[in-house]
């Protein structure tokens, strides 16, 4: 059914209504097989208006995937993906990591109109909705050992963040890995890996980015966010179209591009870029950690990727795994 389903969504438009009859022609089924597919379509957080006589018509565009536009955005480095696009799947990250395990190989990329059980990080999940947001994962193997991975999430930040602005988002990054416009959450970073500490890793980058939020998905969302939508839109008006291809394309781009540098040099190289782009830089932040939280303004970033921070003591580090920051000013961040 659900397979049905979404083959019927992609033929529908949000400006015009497409009749029952040519559905069933299309898919060779009944015209109550189609009703009965699209009736399912809010349980994915869809809203499909239908009208006797007239067919169906979605309330919201929905852009769907598609490996095409995809390529074109990957220019050059197509041939570096292998890019898999999938309806609906409980988590990118958990599949490729599978693939990870079966020797899939480096470049390996899954994307998924939707997720069923997205995580996030520290045990967290992420939500999203059919259309609603870009998920995907890539998977790339390191021969250095998981130690030489110490910055790898500020790299694939970097490489996010470079692809949103060459696209016309204003992105910025909040250490470790969240992507911000405006100091709110635009999307985030899981990495998990396989392997041992000397010899080769495989590292599974998962992206989850908000592209437009629906009322209830924004009220399910337990900390300030935004969507691409909501970033292009100035006066109410959107400032111009950018479809989740264009943008998947372009951060597989900029990845396979960082990827191999941080293969080569590490974090190292790329500390003052990343640092350009820290929403934090130089400002007063709480850190806040399993013993309680602390004052303090956010100084530098070290080559393996730690954050440096000062309280009026001089310069500690803050590894990803011990804290997280919040802004102690009116326009608060909950992380
Ligand atoms: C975070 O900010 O907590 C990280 C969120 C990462 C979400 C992405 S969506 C694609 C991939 N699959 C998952 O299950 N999680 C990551």
């Amino acid at each position: 059914m659900r397979r049905l389903t979404f083959a019927c969504l992609r033929e529908l438009s949000a400006n015009h209504f497409t009749s029952g009859a040519d559905l069933a022609k299309k898919f060779a089924i009944s015209r109550s097989a189609v009703s009965d597919a699209l009736k399912v379509a809010d349980q994915l957080g869809v809203t499909v208006f239908s009208l006797t006589r007239r067919g169906y018509r979605l309330g919201t565009p929905i852009d769907f995937l598609d490996l095409d536009p995809i390529r074109t955005q990957l220019r050059a480095q197509s041939k570096r993906i292998n890019l898999s696009i999938v309806d609906s799947i409980d988590s990118t990250n958990s599949a490729v990591m599978l693939q990870a395990a079966l020797n899939a190989p480096t470049g390996t990329c899954l994307a998924a109109e939707m997720q069923t059980a997205g995580r996030g990080r520290r045990g967290r999940s992420w939500q999203s909705g059919l259309g609603m947001s870009l998920t995907f994962s890539l998977l790339w193997r390191f021969d250095k050992g998981a130690a030489a991975l110490g910055g790898l999430s500020l790299a694939v930040g970097l490489a996010v963040a470079n692809a949103l602005r060459e696209l016309g988002v204003p992105a910025e990054l909040k250490w470790p890995n969240d992507i911000l416009v405006d100091d709110k959450k635009l999307g985030g970073i899981l990495i998990e890996t396989q392997g041992d500490m000397l010899g080769p890793t495989a590292a599974v980058i998962g992206i989850g980015l908000n592209f437009r939020l629906s009322d209830s998905l924004r009220a399910e969302i337990d900390q300030s966010v935004t969507c691409i939508v909501e970033a292009l839109t100035d006066n109410g008006m959107q400032k111009f179209v950018m479809t989740r291809n264009d943008l998947l394309g372009a951060i597989l781009r900029h990845l396979v591009g960082i990827l191999d540098q941080f293969a080569e040099t590490g974090f190292a190289p790329m500390r003052d870029p990343w640092r350009a782009l820290h929403a934090f830089e130089g400002r007063m932040v709480d850190v806040i950690g399993p013993a309680g939280s602390y004052a303090a303004k956010v100084v530098d970033v070290a080559p393996d990727g730690t954050l440096l921070v000062d309280r009026g003591t001089g310069r500690e580090p803050i590894t990803a795994a011990e804290l997280s920051l919040r802004i102690t000013t009116k326009s608060a961040v909950r992380i």
